[in-house]
Protein backbone atom coordinates (compact mmCIF):
# COMPACT_ATOMS: atom_id res chain seq x y z
CA UNK A 1 0.00 0.00 0.00
CA UNK A 2 1.35 3.64 -0.73
CA UNK A 3 2.00 5.80 2.03
CA UNK A 4 -0.26 9.03 2.45
CA UNK A 5 1.18 12.38 1.75
CA UNK A 6 1.52 15.39 3.73
CA UNK A 7 2.59 19.06 3.23
CA UNK A 8 4.05 20.97 4.63
CA UNK A 9 4.55 24.85 3.67
CA UNK A 10 5.94 26.67 6.79
CA UNK A 11 7.96 25.03 9.03
CA UNK A 12 6.81 23.25 12.22
CA UNK A 13 8.06 21.52 15.37
CA UNK A 14 10.43 18.80 15.10
CA UNK A 15 7.98 16.53 17.48
CA UNK A 16 4.59 17.17 15.08
CA UNK A 17 7.13 16.39 11.70
CA UNK A 18 8.22 13.35 13.37
CA UNK A 19 4.91 12.03 14.68
CA UNK A 20 3.48 13.10 11.10
CA UNK A 21 6.86 10.95 9.42
CA UNK A 22 6.04 7.70 11.92
CA UNK A 23 2.47 7.04 9.59
CA UNK A 24 2.59 9.39 6.51
CA UNK A 25 5.15 10.54 3.91
CA UNK A 26 6.03 14.40 4.90
CA UNK A 27 7.65 16.83 2.62
CA UNK A 28 8.60 20.53 3.74
CA UNK A 29 9.15 22.75 1.23
CA UNK A 30 9.52 25.94 3.47
CA UNK A 31 8.44 29.53 1.74
CA UNK A 32 6.69 27.52 -1.21
CA UNK A 33 4.19 30.44 -3.53
CA UNK A 34 1.07 29.94 -4.67
CA UNK A 35 2.20 29.10 -8.39
CA UNK A 36 4.53 26.18 -7.41
CA UNK A 37 1.56 24.67 -4.71
CA UNK A 38 -1.06 24.71 -7.12
CA UNK A 39 1.17 22.55 -9.52
CA UNK A 40 1.99 20.15 -6.77
CA UNK A 41 -0.92 19.98 -4.53
CA UNK A 42 -3.09 17.08 -6.35
CA UNK A 43 -0.10 14.31 -4.80
CA UNK A 44 -1.05 14.89 -1.57
CA UNK A 45 -3.99 13.52 1.24
CA UNK A 46 -3.41 16.32 3.73
CA UNK A 47 -1.74 20.19 3.83
CA UNK A 48 -0.48 21.80 6.83
CA UNK A 49 -0.04 25.53 6.42
CA UNK A 50 1.04 28.54 9.01
CA UNK A 51 0.35 32.34 7.50
CA UNK A 52 1.59 31.32 3.56
CA UNK A 53 0.79 30.81 0.89
CA UNK A 54 -3.02 31.68 0.68
CA UNK A 55 -5.01 28.78 0.21
CA UNK A 56 -7.56 30.16 -2.41
CA UNK A 57 -10.29 28.62 -4.44
CA UNK A 58 -7.04 28.55 -6.88
CA UNK A 59 -5.10 25.99 -5.07
CA UNK A 60 -7.67 24.00 -3.66
CA UNK A 61 -9.87 23.31 -7.37
CA UNK A 62 -6.55 20.98 -7.91
CA UNK A 63 -6.34 19.30 -4.58
CA UNK A 64 -7.64 16.17 -6.27
CA UNK A 65 -6.56 14.15 -3.07
CA UNK A 66 -6.74 16.79 -0.11
CA UNK A 67 -8.68 15.40 2.96
CA UNK A 68 -7.53 17.83 5.64
CA UNK A 69 -5.82 21.23 5.97
CA UNK A 70 -4.06 21.39 8.99
CA UNK A 71 -3.82 25.77 10.16
CA UNK A 72 -0.78 25.31 12.39
CA UNK A 73 -2.09 28.73 14.10
CA UNK A 74 -5.00 29.95 14.74
CA UNK A 75 -6.62 32.66 12.10
CA UNK A 76 -7.99 30.68 9.17
CA UNK A 77 -8.70 34.21 7.21
CA UNK A 78 -6.22 32.85 4.73
CA UNK A 79 -7.46 29.60 3.89
CA UNK A 80 -11.23 29.34 1.47
CA UNK A 81 -13.36 27.55 3.88
CA UNK A 82 -15.96 27.92 1.18
CA UNK A 83 -13.79 26.23 -1.32
CA UNK A 84 -12.46 23.52 0.47
CA UNK A 85 -15.72 22.80 1.90
CA UNK A 86 -17.37 22.05 -1.18
CA UNK A 87 -15.06 19.81 -1.69
CA UNK A 88 -15.21 18.33 1.49
CA UNK A 89 -11.79 19.56 2.82
CA UNK A 90 -11.62 19.47 6.76
CA UNK A 91 -10.04 22.73 7.43
CA UNK A 92 -8.99 22.43 11.47
CA UNK A 93 -6.71 25.15 13.22
CA UNK A 94 -5.02 25.13 16.85
CA UNK A 95 -6.91 28.00 18.54
CA UNK A 96 -5.21 27.70 22.05
CA UNK A 97 -1.74 26.77 21.37
CA UNK A 98 -0.25 30.12 20.98
CA UNK A 99 -2.91 32.64 22.74
CA UNK A 100 -0.72 33.07 25.48
CA UNK A 101 2.62 33.34 23.32
CA UNK A 102 0.26 35.94 21.16
CA UNK A 103 -1.01 37.92 24.68
CA UNK A 104 2.78 38.23 26.01
CA UNK A 105 4.01 39.63 22.56
CA UNK A 106 0.98 41.94 22.65
CA UNK A 107 2.17 43.27 26.25
CA UNK A 108 5.89 43.66 24.83
CA UNK A 109 4.40 46.36 22.24
CA UNK A 110 2.89 47.88 24.85
CA UNK A 111 5.34 48.34 27.41
CA UNK A 112 7.66 49.40 24.33
CA UNK A 113 5.51 51.92 23.34
CA UNK A 114 5.83 53.20 27.23
CA UNK A 115 9.45 52.99 27.64
CA UNK A 116 10.56 52.93 23.87
CA UNK A 117 12.73 50.56 24.79
CA UNK A 118 13.72 49.06 20.84
CA UNK A 119 14.25 53.24 19.94
CA UNK A 120 16.44 53.67 23.01
CA UNK A 121 18.03 50.34 22.32
CA UNK A 122 19.16 51.54 18.70
CA UNK A 123 20.37 54.81 19.71
CA UNK A 124 22.95 53.36 22.74
CA UNK A 125 23.96 50.99 20.24
CA UNK A 126 24.52 53.64 17.22
CA UNK A 127 26.66 55.73 19.69
CA UNK A 128 24.30 57.70 21.60
CA UNK A 129 23.61 58.19 25.27
CA UNK A 130 20.76 60.89 25.26
CA UNK A 131 17.84 60.02 28.38
CA UNK A 132 15.71 62.78 27.64
CA UNK A 133 15.06 61.50 23.95
CA UNK A 134 13.01 58.58 25.45
CA UNK A 135 10.52 60.27 28.17
CA UNK A 136 8.38 57.42 28.53
CA UNK A 137 4.65 56.73 30.45
CA UNK A 138 3.57 54.64 33.17
CA UNK A 139 1.08 52.36 32.38
CA UNK A 140 -0.10 52.67 35.83
CA UNK A 141 -3.93 54.19 36.27
CA UNK A 142 -3.75 54.36 32.29
CA UNK A 143 -7.01 53.03 30.53
CA UNK A 144 -6.13 50.06 28.00
CA UNK A 145 -9.10 49.76 25.69
CA UNK A 146 -9.35 45.62 24.84
CA UNK A 147 -11.23 45.11 20.62
CA UNK A 148 -12.28 41.49 21.23
CA UNK A 149 -12.08 39.96 24.46
CA UNK A 150 -11.46 36.39 23.27
CA UNK A 151 -9.07 33.90 24.33
CA UNK A 152 -5.92 36.43 23.76
CA UNK A 153 -7.82 39.50 24.43
CA UNK A 154 -9.04 37.72 27.93
CA UNK A 155 -5.45 37.29 28.94
CA UNK A 156 -4.49 40.79 28.17
CA UNK A 157 -6.92 41.90 30.20
CA UNK A 158 -5.83 39.57 33.56
CA UNK A 159 -2.32 40.82 32.72
CA UNK A 160 -2.64 44.81 32.18
CA UNK A 161 -5.07 45.16 35.24
CA UNK A 162 -2.15 43.63 37.31
CA UNK A 163 -0.45 46.90 35.83
CA UNK A 164 -2.37 48.72 37.42
CA UNK A 165 -4.55 49.67 34.37
CA UNK A 166 -7.80 50.30 34.34
CA UNK A 167 -9.20 47.67 31.55
CA UNK A 168 -12.65 48.32 29.01
CA UNK A 169 -13.32 46.04 26.48
CA UNK A 170 -15.74 46.35 23.09
CA UNK A 171 -16.92 43.09 21.93
CA UNK A 172 -20.58 42.56 20.95
CA UNK A 173 -20.68 39.11 20.80
CA UNK A 174 -19.95 37.85 24.43
CA UNK A 175 -22.01 37.85 27.24
CA UNK A 176 -21.66 40.55 30.18
CA UNK A 177 -20.85 37.33 32.63
CA UNK A 178 -17.47 37.23 30.30
CA UNK A 179 -16.16 40.83 30.66
CA UNK A 180 -16.83 40.34 34.42
CA UNK A 181 -14.98 37.10 34.67
CA UNK A 182 -11.98 39.13 33.30
CA UNK A 183 -12.26 42.12 35.04
CA UNK A 184 -12.62 44.37 31.77
CA UNK A 185 -15.52 47.44 32.26
CA UNK A 186 -17.34 46.65 29.36
CA UNK A 187 -18.55 49.38 26.59
CA UNK A 188 -21.67 49.03 24.52
CA UNK A 189 -20.10 50.69 21.45
CA UNK A 190 -16.83 50.88 20.01
CA UNK A 191 -16.83 54.71 19.77
CA UNK A 192 -16.85 54.67 23.74
CA UNK A 193 -13.51 52.37 23.73
CA UNK A 194 -12.25 54.71 21.34
CA UNK A 195 -12.76 58.31 23.40
CA UNK A 196 -11.43 56.68 26.64
CA UNK A 197 -8.78 54.93 25.78
CA UNK A 198 -4.78 55.48 25.97
CA UNK A 199 -3.72 52.39 24.92
CA UNK A 200 -5.83 50.41 22.05
CA UNK A 201 -4.66 47.00 20.84
CA UNK A 202 -7.53 45.28 18.88
CA UNK A 203 -7.71 41.00 19.24
CA UNK A 204 -10.62 40.29 16.62
CA UNK A 205 -10.52 37.77 13.61
CA UNK A 206 -9.90 39.18 10.38
CA UNK A 207 -13.69 39.15 8.84
CA UNK A 208 -15.16 40.87 6.69
CA UNK A 209 -16.79 42.89 9.19
CA UNK A 210 -13.49 43.93 10.81
CA UNK A 211 -11.23 44.75 8.07
CA UNK A 212 -11.01 48.34 8.23
CA UNK A 213 -12.47 48.53 11.51
CA UNK A 214 -10.15 51.17 13.14
CA UNK A 215 -9.77 53.63 10.30
CA UNK A 216 -9.36 57.43 9.80
CA UNK A 217 -12.88 58.14 12.00
CA UNK A 218 -11.98 56.05 14.58
CA UNK A 219 -9.02 57.43 14.95
CA UNK A 220 -10.50 60.57 14.87
CA UNK A 221 -12.22 59.82 17.87
CA UNK A 222 -9.36 58.21 19.93
CA UNK A 223 -7.16 60.80 22.63
CA UNK A 224 -4.66 62.94 21.09
CA UNK A 225 -1.52 61.01 22.15
CA UNK A 226 -3.44 57.40 21.93
CA UNK A 227 -1.17 54.51 21.23
CA UNK A 228 -2.04 51.42 19.57
CA UNK A 229 -1.39 47.51 19.11
CA UNK A 230 -2.28 45.54 16.59
CA UNK A 231 -0.89 42.12 17.10
CA UNK A 232 -4.05 40.29 15.64
CA UNK A 233 -4.10 40.59 12.07
CA UNK A 234 -2.75 43.12 9.37
CA UNK A 235 -5.80 45.33 7.91
CA UNK A 236 -7.92 45.44 11.25
CA UNK A 237 -6.49 48.68 11.20
CA UNK A 238 -6.55 50.44 8.02
CA UNK A 239 -2.71 50.93 7.51
CA UNK A 240 -3.06 54.60 5.74
CA UNK A 241 -5.10 56.00 8.14
CA UNK A 242 -2.88 54.77 10.88
CA UNK A 243 0.08 56.27 8.81
CA UNK A 244 -1.94 59.91 8.66
CA UNK A 245 -2.42 59.62 12.56
CA UNK A 246 1.16 58.88 13.35
CA UNK A 247 2.22 61.53 11.37
CA UNK A 248 -0.18 64.23 12.30
CA UNK A 249 0.89 63.72 16.17
CA UNK A 250 -2.95 62.37 16.81
CA UNK A 251 -1.22 59.15 17.56
CA UNK A 252 1.87 58.99 19.54
CA UNK A 253 3.12 55.42 18.42
CA UNK A 254 2.30 52.26 17.80
CA UNK A 255 3.27 48.72 17.94
CA UNK A 256 2.83 46.25 15.14
CA UNK A 257 3.03 42.44 14.62
CA UNK A 258 1.18 41.85 11.91
CA UNK A 259 0.87 43.70 8.53
CA UNK A 260 -1.88 44.40 5.55
CA UNK A 261 0.66 42.57 3.46
CA UNK A 262 3.30 39.93 4.54
CA UNK A 263 6.16 40.10 4.33
CA UNK A 264 6.00 43.47 4.59
CA UNK A 265 6.91 45.74 0.70
CA UNK A 266 7.38 49.30 0.71
CA UNK A 267 5.39 49.78 4.34
CA UNK A 268 5.99 53.47 5.23
CA UNK A 269 4.58 52.95 8.69
CA UNK A 270 7.81 50.61 8.93
CA UNK A 271 10.14 53.44 8.99
CA UNK A 272 8.55 56.12 11.12
CA UNK A 273 10.66 55.95 14.44
CA UNK A 274 7.64 56.09 16.04
CA UNK A 275 6.26 52.65 15.22
CA UNK A 276 8.01 49.24 16.32
CA UNK A 277 7.04 46.21 14.50
CA UNK A 278 7.68 42.53 13.89
CA UNK A 279 7.66 40.15 11.12
CA UNK A 280 4.55 38.12 12.20
CA UNK A 281 5.94 36.49 15.93
CA UNK A 282 3.08 36.19 17.96
CA UNK A 283 3.41 32.75 18.15
CA UNK A 284 6.85 32.61 17.64
CA UNK A 285 8.07 30.99 21.28
CA UNK A 286 9.19 27.56 22.00
CA UNK A 287 6.17 26.65 24.28
CA UNK A 288 3.20 27.98 21.19
CA UNK A 289 5.55 26.17 18.65
CA UNK A 290 5.31 22.60 20.67
CA UNK A 291 1.44 23.23 21.14
CA UNK A 292 0.84 24.38 17.73
CA UNK A 293 3.21 21.28 16.03
CA UNK A 294 1.73 18.42 18.43
CA UNK A 295 -1.54 19.64 17.98
CA UNK A 296 -1.80 19.62 14.30
CA UNK A 297 -0.10 16.60 13.89
CA UNK A 298 -2.84 15.16 15.74
CA UNK A 299 -5.18 16.50 14.06
CA UNK A 300 -3.91 15.61 10.87
CA UNK A 301 -3.31 12.01 12.19
CA UNK A 302 -7.21 11.70 12.68
CA UNK A 303 -8.09 13.14 9.64
CA UNK A 304 -6.86 11.17 7.60
CA UNK A 305 -7.05 7.66 9.21
CA UNK A 306 -11.16 8.87 9.04
CA UNK A 307 -11.45 9.98 12.99
CA UNK A 308 -13.28 12.97 14.55
CA UNK A 309 -11.24 15.87 14.08
CA UNK A 310 -10.59 18.02 17.42
CA UNK A 311 -11.60 22.02 16.53
CA UNK A 312 -12.27 21.40 12.74
P1 LIG B 1 -10.86 34.47 19.56
O1 LIG B 1 -11.75 33.96 18.48
O2 LIG B 1 -10.67 33.66 20.77
O3 LIG B 1 -11.41 35.91 20.03
C1 LIG B 1 -11.79 36.89 19.13
C2 LIG B 1 -12.82 37.79 19.83
O4 LIG B 1 -13.12 38.85 18.94
C3 LIG B 1 -14.13 37.07 20.14
O5 LIG B 1 -14.47 37.21 21.50
C4 LIG B 1 -15.14 37.75 19.24
O6 LIG B 1 -16.44 37.86 19.82
C5 LIG B 1 -14.53 39.12 19.06
N1 LIG B 1 -14.99 39.83 17.89
C6 LIG B 1 -15.31 39.34 16.66
N2 LIG B 1 -15.72 40.33 15.86
C7 LIG B 1 -15.65 41.47 16.59
C8 LIG B 1 -15.95 42.82 16.32
N3 LIG B 1 -16.41 43.20 15.12
N4 LIG B 1 -15.76 43.73 17.29
C9 LIG B 1 -15.30 43.38 18.51
N5 LIG B 1 -15.02 42.10 18.83
C10 LIG B 1 -15.19 41.16 17.88
O7 LIG B 1 -9.49 34.83 18.86
P2 LIG B 1 -8.05 34.90 19.55
O8 LIG B 1 -7.51 33.54 19.66
O9 LIG B 1 -8.14 35.74 20.75
O10 LIG B 1 -7.24 35.65 18.39
C11 LIG B 1 -7.42 37.03 18.18
C12 LIG B 1 -6.65 37.46 16.93
O11 LIG B 1 -5.26 37.24 17.10
C13 LIG B 1 -7.03 36.72 15.65
O12 LIG B 1 -7.04 37.64 14.57
C14 LIG B 1 -5.88 35.74 15.45
O13 LIG B 1 -5.73 35.36 14.11
C15 LIG B 1 -4.73 36.58 15.94
N6 LIG B 1 -3.53 35.86 16.34
C16 LIG B 1 -2.34 36.44 16.01
C17 LIG B 1 -1.17 35.82 16.41
C18 LIG B 1 0.15 36.43 16.04
O14 LIG B 1 1.07 35.68 15.78
N7 LIG B 1 0.27 37.72 16.02
C19 LIG B 1 -1.21 34.62 17.14
C20 LIG B 1 -2.44 34.08 17.47
C21 LIG B 1 -3.61 34.71 17.06
C1 LIG C 1 -2.14 32.55 14.30
O1 LIG C 1 -3.19 32.91 13.75
O2 LIG C 1 -2.07 31.52 14.98
C2 LIG C 1 -0.96 33.41 14.18
O3 LIG C 1 -1.05 34.36 13.23
C3 LIG C 1 0.34 32.78 14.35
C4 LIG C 1 0.97 32.14 13.18
O4 LIG C 1 0.43 32.11 12.09
O5 LIG C 1 2.05 31.64 13.38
Amino acid sequence: MTMKKVLITETINEEGINLLKEKFHVDLINGITKEELKEIIGEYDALIVRSNPKIDEDVIKNAKKLKIIGRAGNGIDNISLDAATKRGIVVANTPDSNSMSACELAIGLILNQSRNIAQADAHLKGGGWNRDRFMGTELYGKTIGIIGLGRIGSLLARRMAAFGMNVIAYDPYISDERFERFGARKKEHLRELLEEADFITVHTPKTTETIGMIGEDEISLMKDGVRIVNAARGGIIDEKALYRGLEEGKVASAGLDVHQVEPCENNPLVCLPNVVVTPHIGATTIEAQQNVGRSVADQVIKGLAGEIVPNA
